[in-house]
């Protein structure tokens, strides 16, 4: 028996609701579709644990992460019986279940926010951030929003500014009053005793600001973007508006509210920040904060050996001992591996994804290697795409293609029209065609995910790397298996011990000469 708890050994498939089933004919997926596809996920595909984007009441400014009750269900996804019994049927087929938690920011929309903005002496004034304008009328400090402007809106009712770092439509709760904590918490005491699994939570670093509100001061010359573009948000070094050290007593608070539940529930928190210390501090001195902060080094590397092996090396020499990595190659803010790291090279990406040390988080769709769809700009339904150019998700959040039918299946027949289009290939590359194709990148994907189930060295060995001629990635995992990647389109002769267990390009595989893009899987 393995002593590693469940959320090492599994693998996380992240759902994005709205794109994966649908049920009603609304052309927006819900809870019964999830439901409705379990034995796809549990059985077909093979994975251990479902992510669910967040299904709150919400008025959808920002897609569900602009909740308006932390503690019910969206009707556009259906009801609390629904959730029940999505988390019944997963529990029934061993998948775990983990939701979305959206901790930095309420809707404008809540009660809470409704009631703040209503009066500057209401008790919940001080549960957002308000402040006095400066004497010229301009906003408190320099602060600008992820999506674009100032992370000030003022209200003119009350004669205040209110703090939102991403829409208008989304302001933040302060964390610095205990009420906000106690009612947050109690929130996920409400899921917790509904037997979720555990928690993926959002924009993590962001929750504690600067308690004095400095401005934050603008980037050195020569300084280095580390993330995609941001435009003007981009022009300052944000020091002062997320990353504070007191995120650290609230996860600590946060992580003993979890381990007060048996079975041991799971927290995962998207944290993005470059400096691997610092980043590896949300584990907490004592493995008393997040299970893992999200690793996205890998989603913002180029498909090359040094630069991939270089940020799994840091992971692996940043974590506290006995912290577990993880790895993410995409998600619904990301562009599309197919699209980053070029189709070619998608097959040995879910190779590399499935055989490095740690959790792996899969994106739907990845698995039939969905591609970026075109939106064009005036039919950009994601608001940070309508604020800045180029910057839409709306391309990697498309319905999940389930067959060749009209809207793919994930729609009814008879339905309108879907939220998003469903992207033009779907007739050939869908669910139902490639399970028939030995070849096909599901094919692949089952065969990964069954292969690393039944490898305890893939799960939890040792990561070691071994030398391989120039455009060739090779590790070992435990003293059992190497995984050998070609990440160039030639051939490259090489020479390794052991009988190949599985290769991405299928029949043919040998230990001497891999393939263009190919990926195997040795046995030693
Ligand atoms: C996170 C979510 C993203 C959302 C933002 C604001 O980055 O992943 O989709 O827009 O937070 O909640």
């Amino acid at each position: 028996m393995s002593t590693h708890p469940w959320w090492q050994t599994t693998v996380i498939y992240q759902i994005y609701p709205r794109s994966f089933q649908d049920t009603t004919g609304n052309g927006i997926g819900d809870l019964p579709g999830i439901t409705m596809r379990m034995e796809y996920l549990a059985d077909t595909l093979g994975i251990g644990a479902i992510w669910i984007s967040p299904f709150y009441p919400s008025p959808m400014a920002d897609f569900g992460y602009d909740v308006s009750d932390y503690t019910d269900i969206n009707p556009m996804f259906g009801t609390i019986n629904d959730f029940d019994d999505l988390v019944g049927a997963a529990h029934r087929r061993g998948l775990k279940v983990i939701i979305d938690w959206v901790p930095n920011h309420s809707s404008d929309e809540h009660p809470w926010f409704v009631e703040s903005r209503s009066s500057r002496d209401n008790p919940k004034r001080d549960w957002y951030t308000w402040r006095d304008p400066k004497p010229d009328g301009s906003p408190p400090n320099n602060w600008l929003s992820f999506f674009g402007g100032s992370a000030w809106e003022f209200d003119e009712a009350t004669g205040q500014y209110y703090l939102h770092s991403f829409l208008t439509k989304q302001p933040d709760l302060n964390w610095r009053n205990p009420e906000v904590q106690e009612a947050m918490f109690e929130g996920l005491q409400f899921w917790l005793d509904r037997d979720v699994d555990g928690f993926r939570i959002d924009v993590a670093h962001v929750i504690m600001k600067d308690p004095d509100l400095r401005d934050n001061p603008r980037v050195p010359d020569g300084w280095e973007r580390k993330f995609k573009s941001h435009g003007e948000y981009d022009e300052f070094l944000h020091i002062h508006d997320k990353g504070h050290p007191d995120n650290h007593q609230l996860f600590r608070d946060f992580r003993a509210l979890l381990d007060s539940y048996q079975p041991e529930r799971f927290s995962v928190g998207e944290i993005h920040i470059p400096d691997w210390d610092e980043w590896a501090g949300y584990y907490g001195e004592d493995l008393d904060e997040l299970h893992q902060p999200f690793n996205f080094s890998l989603v913002h590397s180029a498909w090359d050996v040094e630069e991939i092996a270089s940020r799994v090396e840091a992971q692996e020499s940043a974590i506290p001992d006995g912290a577990w990595p993880n790895y993410v190659l995409g998600n619904h803010d990301e562009k599309r591996l197919t699209e980053r790291y070029g189709a070619a090279a998608a097959r040995a990406a879910a190779m590399l994804l499935l055989t490095l040390r740690g959790t792996p988080t899969l994106y739907y769709g990845d698995e039939i290697a969905m591609t970026e769809a075109d939106i064009a700009p005036e039919d950009q339904q994601d608001p940070w795409g309508r604020n800045l150019p180029g910057a839409g998700r709306d391309g990697c959040r498309t319905p999940m293609q389930w067959d060749g039918s009209e809207h793919a299946g994930f729609s009814p027949a008879a339905t309108a029209t879907t939220w998003l289009p469903v992207t033009d290939d779907y007739s050939q590359r869908n669910v139902a065609t490639q399970l028939d194709d030995p070849t096909s990148m599901l094919s692949l994907y089952r065969a990964l995910l069954a292969y690393r189930k039944g490898s305890p060295a893939l799960q939890t060995g040792a990561y070691r790397r071994v030398e391989a001629p120039a455009g060739v990635y090779a590790y070992e995992r435990g003293d059992s298996v190497l995984v050998a990647l070609n990440m160039t389109g030639e051939p490259v002769a090489v020479s390794f011990p052991g009988t190949v267990a599985l290769s991405t390009q299928g029949d043919g595989a040998t230990t001497k000469l891999l393939r263009p893009n190919e990926g195997l899987i040795i046995e030693l």
